[in-house]
């Protein structure tokens, strides 16, 4: 079963076509990212414009790449949420238009489950059940992910995501946009233990959540006080110490919800997972401590519509595909119930916040 997939939900037009959910066929993208550069961050209007003028553009190239045609592919994938809404809407109304013409099926992708479909097109052999951490620009989640399309929230932050806590961190820093990818370059030569006392908060009713704006403010008052007195700082001690503040936070707290849930089979996935530091030390605990860990590759890292490709395939033989008049919505949570998906789905299992103990 061949799907054609749009992902648009943020500065990234990107299509591809994902065979049996595994195998990605081809995968195109555009990126808006120097244009955004220019203002230190994506801005929305722009971004729904350059979508507009490219995802026809991306989708021919997709397919000239696959050697395949319009007739071969079975149903239309595409991102629905969460995201920029007059993103969002480029990519899932360009899918209609290819549903309507050719009456195919339409699968909505919730884009936090193709981040965790990243992981199916990285790695062979990874099947649900796992725990995962999702961490990207707008998201930074502990998700038990139950089977393909069963997925139950453990914990998330309470404020600021990480990858948005790297780039404000990184804006302050005069380091350009997207800062996270710029911190973790820097970050290599510079002395993580710089800067001892960046804050790692605890939560109190859920010791797994996270919250990342004290972090920032901390930082940030710190770049801003040298600023005053006219110090400089080291920018790569700087980096350093933030990374690695952040990623022993995470880790930590990943691995004390895999410990607690029972899980031994871990991943990560989202534009963050990218992260040098991330994937070295979530690679040392696990063998560490005898789990199995699995990560994307890092070209289906960051966005693209390979991984709604993958997600839109588990969720069409669900049976979970939706009528042409289904709108965008900028945010949702990933966690399935019977009221927030599309599709009223009957067979599905009520979510119990933790896994039973062995
Ligand atoms: O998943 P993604 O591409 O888009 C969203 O869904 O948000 O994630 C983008 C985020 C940005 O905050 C970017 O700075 C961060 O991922 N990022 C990184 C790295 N590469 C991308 N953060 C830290 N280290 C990296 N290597
Ligand atoms: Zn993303």
């Amino acid at each position: 079963m061949k799907i054609l997939a749009f992902e648009t939900s943020c500065d990234d037009t990107s299509v591809s076509i994902v065979q049996g959910g595994r195998k990605v066929l081809s995968s195109c993208t555009a990126s808006q990212i120097s244009e955004h550069t220019l203002y230190g961050g994506v801005v929305p209007e722009i971004a729904s414009r350059r979508h507009c003028e490219s995802i026809k553009k991306v989708c021919e190239e997709t397919f000239k790449k696959a050697y395949i045609d319009l007739k071969d592919i079975d149903a239309v994938a595409a991102t629905y949420t969460p995201g920029l809404i007059g993103s969002l809407l480029v990519g899932l109304n360009f899918a209609k238009g290819i549903c309507l013409s050719k009456n195919l099926p339409l699968v909505p992708v919730h884009h936090l489950r193709g981040h965790v479909a990243s992981l199916y097109i990285s790695n062979e052999g990874l099947s649900p059940p796992f725990l995962c951490m999702i961490v990207s620009g707008g998201h930074t989640h502990i998700v038990d992910v139950r089977d393909y399309t069963e997925m139950a929230v453990i914990a998330k932050t309470r404020d600021d995501a990480a990858g948005e806590t790297f780039d404000k961190i990184a804006k302050h820093l005069g380091l350009p946009y997207p800062g996270g990818i710029y911190i973790d370059k820097i970050a290599s030569k510079g002395n993580p233990y710089a800067y001892k006392n960046i804050p790692r908060p605890e939560i109190e009713n859920n010791k797994y959540d996270f919250s990342f704006s004290g972090i920032k403010t901390f930082v940030i008052n710190i770049i801003n006080d040298a600023k005053n007195k006219g110090q400089k700082i080291n920018t790569e001690d700087m980096a350093a110490s933030v990374r690695f503040a952040v990623i022993d936070y995470m880790v930590s707290k990943f691995i004390m919800a895999a410990k607690k849930l029972r899980y031994q089979k871990l991943a990560i996935c989202g534009g963050v997972s990218a992260n040098i530091l991330f994937r070295d030390t979530m690679n040392k605990e696990c063998e560490k401590l005898g789990f199995k860990f699995f990560m994307p590759k890092l070209e289906f890292c960051g966005d693209n519509a390979a991984m709604i490709g993958s997600q839109g395939y588990y969720e069409y033989i669900e049976g979970n595909t939706s009528s042409l008049d289904i709108n965008a919505f900028a945010s949702k949570d990933i966690a399935i119930t019977i009221e927030e998906h599309p599709v009223f789905h009957d067979s599905l299992p009520a979510i119990s916040w933790e896994r039973p103990q062995k």
